[in-house]
């Protein structure tokens, strides 16, 4: 049996990856900093509820040592992200404290996931991270007109999703034992950024993030995927 965790689980893709990744045979631990929101959303998709909030290093240890002592880890999906609106509401928040919460979440949070999580992936026989990227937060797709990431300002959010994609390139380095893969998940009817974002249903965006949290001991490591394959940095 592979065992996976999908952090920031309750809502959004991460409850839908979490469904799909039942569906597709995997135990899986729903990760929510909410305990109500997480169980609810563990039973109704059959999968297991633990508490992690990515942002307390407690709570990241705690999650990890249950999952542990449960039988161990496979694979981990590091998906919990947050974007900050203005006060007005039209834009981004762009004030010190919002900034520091934004990174704090998408990319910070990763390596206190990841870093929990590694000694418990080695012992995995085909162990696998996926980091729910961006493409607002990759070089390439920002400078090019056809993408709707060079027509959209994110700066602190996208600055905090090419940090997720440079994660992903020093772990995969680092950690060639392990596949490290970075998804953009696509535009995503979902509640980032305080509800009402527009965009496709998270249960054909999930699939993506699925395809590559399934893959085998011969996927690649250190790429950045989409549906249609791989995106430019
Ligand atoms: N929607 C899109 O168009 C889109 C596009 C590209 C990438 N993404 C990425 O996809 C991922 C999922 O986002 P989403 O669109 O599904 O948004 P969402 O519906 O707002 O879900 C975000 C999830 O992250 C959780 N989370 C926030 N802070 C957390 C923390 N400190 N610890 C643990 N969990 C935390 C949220 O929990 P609470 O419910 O408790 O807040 C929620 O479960 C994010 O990394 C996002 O950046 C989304």
């Amino acid at each position: 049996m592979t065992t996976t965790l999908v952090t920031g689980a309750n809502t959004g893709l991460g409850k839908e990856t979490a469904r799909q990744l039942v569906a597709a045979g995997h135990i899986v631990y729903v990760g929510a900093r909410d305990r109500e929101r997480g169980q609810a959303a563990a039973e109704e998709i059959g999968a297991r509820f633990v508490r992690l909030d990515v942002t307390d290093d407690a709570s990241v240890h705690s999650a990890l040592a249950l999952i542990e002592a449960a039988g161990g880890l496979d694979v981990l999906v590091n998906n919990a992200g947050i974007a900050k609106r203005s006060p007005d509401g039209r834009g981004e928040a762009l004030d010190g404290p919002s900034a520091l919460a934004v990174f704090d979440v998408n990319a910070v949070g990763v390596i206190r996931v990841t870093e929990a999580a590694l000694p418990l992936l080695l012992r995995s026989a085909n162990p696998v991270v996926v980091n729910v990227s961006s493409a607002l937060g990759s070089f390439w797709a920002t400078h090019e007109p056809a993408r709707p990431a060079a027509h959209y300002p994110a700066i602190v959010y996208g600055a905090s999703k090419a940090a997720v994609s440079m994660l992903t390139v020093q772990y995969a380095n680092a950690v060639p034992e392990v596949k490290f893969n970075a998804v953009e998940p696509g535009i995503t009817a979902t509640n980032l950024g305080g509800g009402n974002h527009p965009g496709r249903p998270a249960e054909i965006s999930a699939r993506i993030v699925v395809r590559w949290a399934t893959v085998g001991k011969d996927a690649p490591s250190g790429t950045f995927q989409e549906d249609d394959g791989e995106l430019g940095w």
